[in-house]
């Protein structure tokens, strides 16, 4: 197998970071595609927690060749924090780690929109406050600045004089706020560009030159399928493809296709932020999921919203990113649960819905539930108990794709494969 993605096939925070960096072991490259520093990827090795934001979750594998695709909106203060901090767990080099050109900059005032936004409403989307959504705008809007021009000041001037007046009586008059002045701006990119130029390359070109020389790729999506700009709960959404299209899309995959799409997924669901989430649990069950799985936002810190495992929005995501196979994580967390659900289809208006196809109202769909037994494994025999095979079986059968892999806890080594991926 030359390629491989790996995307969150929930809401997020399902556990890509653990699942990329056991994965990184097999391959060349690993990719990030979309999103920015919204993303907080963890991965634990022998005690040791590291967070990543942009940097691809291959980085602690010495072999692997970490690539941030043009898709990414990069904040550069951030990036070169990040940097500075992951140099002091492993060796990261302009060797090692590429950045695209054509990367798209968050600048102060992204930052600055998203928060007023945020504050005004009247409808919250709980961001992470990062300033990705009005870079992706300008993205959009054809305004934006991208990584290259951080490396010469007067294409940065020019680029950045692009609706700047217009923005800064956006703030002065709308939100009260004054941005910095142009020069300012200027002169805080521009030295930061210094800081990241030789991380600089055609990222493209790269995984072409990669690709056909044989090397596999893996690719690392950030958020989930159900955060997608397009197949997400709109307008509850982050602004990226997070699906399996935003490859394409954000780093490419010259001349080849897709082998292997794992979807990861927890074993129950959770949720950062506003929006619909029909198996959202407001009892002590639902307390004590989210307090048994630590369950708080690697970036914000916030309090994630726990509810029972959701087949119809994972039917969904398979059909939208052509899932192969799922990573399915912290079943650790659910053998402390008495009594265990899973939500096999909705009743919406009277019928019974079994996908959660966009044309439904998440807020007008009933769960019906599938009741098992409890699980009490401590999983380090490999075998799964009859009440666990039981669970995870009808997760497959539901979805029609094999679970490849289980995890039961936040180390490297508490994981069990049930397939290769070689
Ligand atoms: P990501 O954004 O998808 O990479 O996920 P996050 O890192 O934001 O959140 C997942 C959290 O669950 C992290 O704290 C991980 O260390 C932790 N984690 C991942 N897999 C497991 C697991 O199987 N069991 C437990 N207990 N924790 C896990
Ligand atoms: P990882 O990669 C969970 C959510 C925010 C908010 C919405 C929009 O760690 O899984 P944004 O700042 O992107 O405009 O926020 O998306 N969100 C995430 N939720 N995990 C993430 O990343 C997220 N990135 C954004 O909470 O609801
Ligand atoms: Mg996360």
């Amino acid at each position: 197998m030359q390629t491989m993605a790996i995307i969150g096939a929930q809401w997020g925070d399902e556990g890509k970071g653990k699942i990329t960096d056991l994965l990184a072991e097999k391959c060349d490259l690993v990719v990030r595609y979309q999103g920015g520093h919204n993303a907080g990827h963890t991965i634990w090795v022998n005690g040791q927690k590291t967070v990543l934001h942009v940097i691809p979750s291959g980085v602690l594998h010495p072999h692997c060749l970490s690539v941030i695709g043009h898709g990414v909106v990069l904040e550069p203060e951030n990036f070169l924090n990040e940097l500075a901090k992951i140099k002091g767990v492993t060796n990261v080099t302009p060797e090692n780690l590429k950045l695209s050109s054509t990367a798209t900059v968050i600048t102060s005032y992204h930052k600055l929109l998203d928060a007023a936004r945020e504050a005004q409403g009247p409808e919250k989307i709980g961001t992470t406050g990062k300033g990705i959504g009005p870079a992706y705008e300008d993205k959009v809007s054809r305004r934006a600045i991208k990584v290259k021009d951080l490396l010469d000041k007067d294409t940065l001037v020019r680029r950045l004089s692009n609706g700047y007046a217009e923005k800064a009586i956006l703030f002065k008059h709308l939100y009260q706020i004054e941005i910095p002045a142009i020069e300012q701006e200027v002169e805080r990119l521009y030295r930061y560009g210094e800081s990241l130029k030789d991380y600089v390359v055609d990222t493209f070109s790269l995984i072409d030159d990669q690709l056909s020389k044989g090397k596999r790729v893996l690719y690392e999506g950030a958020q989930g399928i159900l955060l997608d700009v397009d197949y997400g709960t709109y307008p509850y959404v982050t602004s990226s493809s997070t699906a399996a299209s935003g490859i394409y899309n954000g780093a490419g995959i010259p001349g080849k296709k897709l082998e292997e799409v794992i979807g990861v997924a927890k074993a129950y669901t959770t949720r950062v932020g506003e929006g619909p989430f029909p198996t959202e649990l407001f009892d002590d069950i639902g307390a004590l999921i989210q307090k048994t799985g630590n369950e708080f936002g690697a970036t914000t810190g916030r309090k994630r919203r726990c509810g029972w495992l959701d087949i119809p929005l994972l039917r969904y995501s398979v059909k939208c990113s052509q899932l192969t196979s799922i990573a399915l994580t912290k079943l650790d967390i659910l053998s402390s649960v008495p009594e265990l659900k899973i939500c096999y289809a909705y009743e919406v208006n009277g019928k019974v819905v079994d996908c959660a196809y966009p044309g439904i109202n998440l807020y007008n769909a009933k769960p019906l539930y599938k009741t098992f037994k409890p699980f009490t494994d401590d999983f380090t025999s490999g075998k799964p108990s009859a009440e666990l095979e039981t669970y995870i079986s009808f997760l497959q059968e539901s979805l029609g794709i094999p679970v490849g892999i289980y995890a039961y806890g936040p180390d490297r080594n508490q994981i069990v494969f049930r397939q290769s991926y070689s």
